[in-house]
């Protein structure tokens, strides 16, 4: 599989000039941005909302951005992102009601949908939806903060996660999240992961290309 995608998280980035960070990290040769949603409910911290993501599309961003919510209840915040110009919107199952309904929800606004999984759940939520699925996201950090150390129990999960996809013969990316450095970007690429998000690792260093190219340099 050579279709990576590297999606910076902006988690990390300077938010006073937000605009500027994301033209930097996108001209460095990130694919997508990533675009983590929290709300001091679902986890403990508070971030950014579908203001910011119209604001960046306002801006010109025209990559895709990749919308994480860590909210709970979801279906409100899937209707606002669809508006401010999402592409993909993805949700914790264990954060909406209906999961399937949900995830109808944002194809129906004509975004692609996924499924979130933090590091201790299963990936049984996924199983009977996987027609209804544009991703599957592993969480190998806990949800809430970026900067955290990669969970090495993860890389046997992206091996079920990518078996499950591949068994089901649906186009499905499998993406990853939480503590994604140039040094360990091969084995969880071999672990089966092709999306691949980086905050710390990314908007930390001095020059944003040098990371990327690096990264994709360790993809092959
Ligand atoms: C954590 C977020 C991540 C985070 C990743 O809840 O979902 O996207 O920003 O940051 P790093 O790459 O620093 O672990
Ligand atoms: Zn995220």
């Amino acid at each position: 599989m050579s279709d990576y995608k590297i999606a910076p998280s902006i988690l990390s980035a300077n938010f006073a000039r937000l605009g500027e960070e994301v033209d930097a990290v996108l001209a460095a040769g990130a694919d997508w941005v990533h675009f983590d949603v929290m709300d001091n409910h679902y986890v403990p911290n508070l971030t950014i909302g579908p203001m910011v993501c119209q604001a960046l599309r306002k801006h010109g961003v025209e990559a895709p951005i990749d919308v994480h919510l860590m909210v709970e209840p979801v279906d409100d915040m899937i209707r606002m992102f669809a508006d401010a110009g999402a592409t993909y919107i993805t949700f914790h199952p264990e954060a909406s009601r209906h999961v399937d309904r949900s995830l109808q929800l944002i194809r129906s606004f004509g975004c692609k949908a996924g499924l979130v999984f933090n590091p201790a759940t299963g990936l049984d939520a996924a199983k009977y939806v996987m027609d209804k699925l544009d991703m599957i996201l592993l969480m190998s950090v806990n949800p809430g903060f970026g900067g955290q150390k990669f969970i090495p129990a993860t890389l046997d999960k992206l091996r079920e996660a990518r078996a499950l996809i591949d068994a089901s013969g649906e186009n499905i990316r499998l993406e990853i999240d939480g503590g994604v450095t140039q040094d360990n970007i091969a084995e969880i690429a071999a672990a089966g992961a092709d999306t691949f998000v980086a905050g710390s690792a990314i908007f930390n260093a001095d020059d944003y290309g040098e990371v990327i190219t690096a990264m994709r340099k360790s993809l092959g």
